[in-house]
């Protein structure tokens, strides 16, 4: 493990008052930042000083900080998460950066996601999807027996590989057609994978790939940009699966 550093950075963040406002790349100079720091706790070191100094705080969300709610996200150099594979901003650490970076923090920018302020977008439109089909409709009840629906090992860890989506959206910012594709495709997967997902797959792709585009995100075209931003590492094997789902659900519905 390396030994802790103080290091000196360059920041250009992005500054956007609220959706209505014009903003532009602003630039901080940050001294004696440990690299034991979260690339979240830099930016709150930031906004102590400009506190301090009577500014206006940047703005941008956060909650676990361990990787898990998906509500993390800016575009750091150019990278959603940053450059760090398979890794949220919060888990994202300084040690990864040199003395005299310069870097360029952005928020995810899709027109789906309407920048909030600062680098907080509204990604509410995940959500919308979500509603649309991403469940499954359950009778109450007590809880089944673990073992009483066999499911092979490999179709479970698929399963189980493609809930490990946290819909943060950085497939989204990752994309040159802002599609949501990744996203939707492992909510998709992880239902139609099990048998407790099969009674309402064919709405379910149909609802959800409709909500998609009704939200304003562009079409696949097999970038694998999503799968190489994605902190999950969600495969884009999940693509081809909602694409079989939804053609197969738009001829036999
Ligand atoms: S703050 Fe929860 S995943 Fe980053």
């Amino acid at each position: 493990m390396q030994n802790s550093r103080n290091i000196n950075l360059t920041l250009k963040i992005w500054r956007q008052e609220n959706h209505a406002a014009a903003g532009s790349l602003q630039e901080y100079s940050l001294e004696g930042i440990s690299t034991d720091m979260s690339f979240l706790e830099m930016l709150d070191v930031l906004n102590e000083k400009l506190t301090l100094e009577g500014l206006d705080p940047v703005a941008f969300d956060h909650d676990c900080r361990e990787g898990i709610c998906g509500m993390c996200g800016a575009v750091v150099n150019g990278q959603p998460h940053g450059p760090e594979k398979e890794t949220t901003l919060c888990q994202l650490h300084m040690r990864h950066f040199k003395d005299g970076d310069q870097l360029v923090i952005e928020p995810f920018r899709a027109r789906a996601f309407r920048v909030e302020k600062d680098l907080v977008v509204d990604r509410s439109s995940l959500d919308t999807i979500i509603q649309a089909g991403g469940y499954v409709s359950v009778n109450t009840g007590g809880a089944p027996d673990a073992n009483a629906i066999p499911i092979a090992q490999k179709t479970a860890e698929q399963a189980m590989d493609a809930a490990a989506c946290i819909g943060c959206g950085a497939c989204v910012a990752s994309c040159p057609n802002a599609s949501a594709m990744l996203f939707v495709s492992a909510k998709v997967s992880q239902l139609a994978l099990l048998p407790q997902g099969h009674p309402e797959r064919q709405e379910r792709a149909l609802n959800m790939v409709k909500a998609m585009d009704q939200a304003g995100f562009g079409n696949c075209s097999n970038e694998r940009e999503c799968e190489a931003a994605c902190p999950k590492g969600i495969s884009i094997r999940n693509i081809a699966r909602l694409n079989r789902e939804f053609i197969k659900a738009a001829l036999f519905a």
